[in-house]
């Protein structure tokens, strides 16, 4: 017995042995697959910094914190909005039960040209003649890199395949660009001084600039400034613009959202149109209506004739095929019922003006409660002046890290706040925060 009972342990001895054995030639062997892996020298990529503003904040226990990093819009509860046009629109496509087939290579036909219309007006000449060549895209992001792509292809212009961005622009456009193999340049745009725009400086920029240069501008609602030029001052660089015959791409991811009127919103791109600019447009439909994970957005190209326009849209369908071979449907069908249906256009135009109204009264809450409830004497009229969604308020970097610290208020460190995370509950401490850090 006891040799039996020896000998059954020393098998459990010998099976747990042979076990961990094994499972020490698996992890070599695992090592030895991953130490040959094709990645093994991929370096660590930086957080994008917008997002990395929102892991901080969702770490963060206290109560009070508040997230202005990110770009999207909140109720006065703090809610994300699904606007009432939308949901109706959807109960109406799902109620025709339409089929799930692929789209044409540039998307919805009856979509871009109401979107296009949105843009450049129902009356716009331009569109009237069938001079714009229009695909859907994916968001303003997918719009922005089917411009550079088509760009880096077929600009030929004395500038070269470089496009100049404002000092500071939406922190993709550089990276949108550059990977659609265009150079990037600069012109200046935000005077930090003023905290206003540098109207002198941008001329002298771009007047310097080489005759026929590309260049980007944001059609309203400057992100991340706030800072738009007045009609006056668009007026005169559409008159600068034709001087050095510069190539205008607008992008227009605010419209409606700025003032709550789409047509004022629409200002400087249906006045360079009007003044013959052969613009590029970058639309989307993610703030104004909302859809911001349905991707829904429009490229768009004035050219100068019909004929014209049958050849670039035939490079654009060769540009988008290989990329994606045609845009996804859900957004664009939404989109379609709210602008085509009188009734929930009118909807959409006092829910887009509901939306910038309680931004604009969120800026003069954070103005007052500064200069009239904690006394700051510091200059905050910029507050009310800057437009959309975002304020760039002037803060340190190391201001931004003390609110984040002591009042956990999280925010890009160039200072910019969006005023959409503000709510009429926490306005006040807000305030209080920013006082304290910059007396
Ligand atoms: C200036 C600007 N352009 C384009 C976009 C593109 O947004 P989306 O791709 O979500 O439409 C944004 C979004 O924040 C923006 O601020």
């Amino acid at each position: 017995m006891p040799t039996h009972t020896h000998s059954l342990s020393s098998n459990r001895l010998a099976h747990s042995a042979y076990k961990k054995a094994s499972s020490i030639r698996n992890i070599n062997l695992t090592t030895l697959a991953r130490s040959v892996s094709q990645w093994a020298k991929v370096p660590q990529g930086p957080p994008d910094p917008i997002l990395g503003v929102s892991e901080a904040f969702k770490a963060d226990s206290n109560a009070k914190k508040m997230n202005l990093g990110v770009g999207a819009y909140r109720d006065d509860k703090n809610k994300p909005y699904v606007l009432e046009c939308v949901k109706k629109a959807e109960k109406i496509i799902f109620a025709a039960g339409q089929d799930k087939e692929y789209l044409g290579i540039t998307g919805l036909a009856a979509y871009n040209q109401l979107a296009a219309e949105l843009a450049y007006g129902e009356n716009s000449s331009a569109l009237k003649e069938g001079r714009v060549v229009t695909t859907q895209s994916l968001s303003g992001t997918g719009a922005l890199r089917i411009g550079g792509e088509f760009l880096a292809r077929w600009f030929n212009g004395k500038g070269g395949k470089k496009i100049y961005l404002p000092t500071p622009s939406w922190g993709n456009h550089g990276n949108i660009f550059r990977d659609s193999k265009l150079e990037v340049g600069n012109y200046r745009y935000y005077d930090k001084k003023n905290i206003g725009l540098d109207f002198a400086g941008l001329k002298e920029d771009l007047n310097n600039l080489p005759e026929e240069s590309i260049v980007l501008l944001h059609a309203c609602a400057h992100n991340p400034t706030g800072v738009d030029p007045t009609e006056a001052q668009w007026r005169e660089l559409s008159d600068l613009f034709k001087a050095k015959k510069h190539v205008a791409f607008f992008d227009m991811a605010y419209q409606g959202f700025a003032s709550g009127d789409p047509s004022k919103d629409a200002f400087a791109v249906r006045h360079f149109v009007e003044q013959g600019h052969n613009i590029l447009l970058a639309q989307s439909f993610a703030k104004n209506l909302g859809l911001y994970g349905e991707r829904v957005g429009l490229f768009s190209i004035v050219v100068a004739d019909k004929e014209e326009a049958k050849r670039v849209d035939s490079q654009v369908k060769i540009l988008v095929r290989p990329m994606y071979s045609n845009p996804p449907l859900s957004g664009p069908r939404i989109v379609k019922e709210v602008l085509g249906n009188a009734e929930l256009k009118a909807e959409w135009h006092r829910e887009v003006k509901l939306m910038a109204d309680r931004i604009i009264s969120m800026r003069s809450e954070l103005r007052n409660h500064l200069e009239k409830t904690y006394g700051s004497q510091k200059n905050w009229s910029h507050i009310t002046s800057q437009i959309g969604m975002f304020c760039f308020t002037g803060l340190t970097p190391e201001q931004v890290d003390r609110l984040k610290t002591e009042y956990s208020v999280y925010l890009t460190r160039d200072g910019r706040i969006s005023i959409a995370g503000i709510t009429s509950g926490n306005v006040k401490y807000l305030a209080e925060a920013i006082h304290n850090v910059t007396k």
